[in-house]
């Protein structure tokens, strides 16, 4: 039987802590969809790695229900061990061997699995991933003697050697300098899309979840607080968490008022998103709006909505952008601007927040 590449049901996975327990997994629920990068984004510690190692079958769920490609895998009563379940795995530390050639690390889950696969399939297999993964010619190589980035690659081509249906991957890409781990970012989605192989992608970082992800599910002390597409998380957060931890946001508290307008301490608003939410006049509610949304006047603008006079407080050139702190009220505003923009500490400066830019969280 065939299905969905992975199902995870009402999963649930405690650590017992000096008498104590910690809910590392509480109730999660997803879908992975076939050819898709699934990822788990979320702080260190919101249960990522506990949740990819259940799907593995490296940890044992306290509750929950685990299908993969249509085979239950983990349930009340059952359980398929590791090597049984049809994934390959790269971990954060890749757990490539230093005393094996780049061959054989490539070709060592087919030398162990139960299913002998005969010599000329394993060079075939091998050598297919290793061309895949750009490393074709390092098969004699020491695995120490290659680069971290090429230490990665390898730890990729064992994983999917076997051909897995689901390809999990546990924060690939920490191990490696910021340049590299960038490099490694495009490439890794190119590769995931050229080999078309379903994967759950786990990571804490939101740069690296944004530009790899087809959807993201956000993880918050073992639960999943929201999932979407790319766009969907960072243009439209649930709750101030996700606002907060998926990019830099600006928070303004306010009170629904008539029609779209909020009220909020900078001044009123128009906010068409309210509309949206189940706010009625007088409930309060918090505006998010991104630094890169916020428009910033060096004059005083005519008669634009939504707009607010403050002081810039600090300037920070970035290259690409030129990051402006601005004081308004008690509160200070982070904004991204054009890197030609010419402001200093003092200056009096007027803020639009575009009314399509805001969100809202209830
Ligand atoms: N073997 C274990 N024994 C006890 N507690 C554990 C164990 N493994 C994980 N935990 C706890 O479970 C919680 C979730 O851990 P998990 O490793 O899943 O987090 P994570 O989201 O992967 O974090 P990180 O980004 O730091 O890797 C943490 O509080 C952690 O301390
Ligand atoms: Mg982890």
């Amino acid at each position: 039987m065939t299905g969905t590449p992975l199902a995870v049901e009402g999963l649930r996975k405690g650590f017992a802590d000096r008498g104590a327990t910690v809910q590392a997994v509480d109730d999660v629920s997803f879908d992975v969809r076939e050819g898709e990068v699934y990822t788990l984004l979320g702080p260190s510690g919101c249960g990522k790695t506990s949740t990819l190692r259940s799907v593995a079958g490296l940890e044992r769920p306290d509750a929950g229900r685990i299908v993969i490609d249509g085979t239950v895998v983990s349930d009340t009563g059952s359980f398929v061990p590791p090597e049984r379940r049809d994934i390959g795995m790269v971990f954060q530390s890749y757990g490539i061997w230093p005393h094996m050639t780049v061959f054989d690390n490539a070709a060592f889950p087919l030398k162990v699995g139960k299913a002998k696969v005969p010599k000329k399939e394993i060079r075939e297999r091998v050598e297919s991933a290793l061309a895949a993964i750009h490393l074709s010619g390092y098969e004699g190589r020491m695995a120490t003697q290659l680069s971290g980035g090429q230490q990665q690659r390898l730890a990729l081509a064992r994983a999917l050697v076997r051909r897995p249906k689901l390809l999990l991957l546990d924060e690939p890409l920490s191990n490696l300098d910021a340049k590299l781990r960038q490099a490694m970012r495009a490439e890794l989605a190119s590769l995931q899309q050229e080999l078309g192989v379903t994967t759950l992608f786990v990571t804490h970082d939101q740069d690296e979840a944004l530009s790899m992800s087809s959807r993201i599910a956000v993880m918050q002390n073992g639960k999943i607080v929201q999932e979407g597409t790319p766009r969907e998380v960072y243009q439209r957060p649930a709750t101030r968490f996700v606002a907060d931890f998926v990019g830099t946001t600006n928070f303004l508290d306010g009170t629904r008022g008539t029609g779209t307008l909020v009220e909020t301490a900078a001044g009123t608003m128009d906010v068409p998103a309210v509309a949206d939410t189940a706010a009625k006049a007088g409930d309060p509610v918090v505006l998010a709006v991104r630094p890169e949304a916020v428009l910033l006047h060096a004059a005083e603008p005519g008669a634009v909505p939504n707009t607010v006079k403050g002081e810039v407080d600090r300037v920070m050139f970035v290259g690409e952008s030129v990051d402006c702190h601005v004081r308004v009220g008690d509160g200070t505003w982070v904004t991204r601007q054009d890197p030609r923009l010419d402001v200093a500490p003092g200056d009096a400066v007027w803020l639009e927040l575009p009314g399509d830019r805001l969100s809202v969280l209830t």
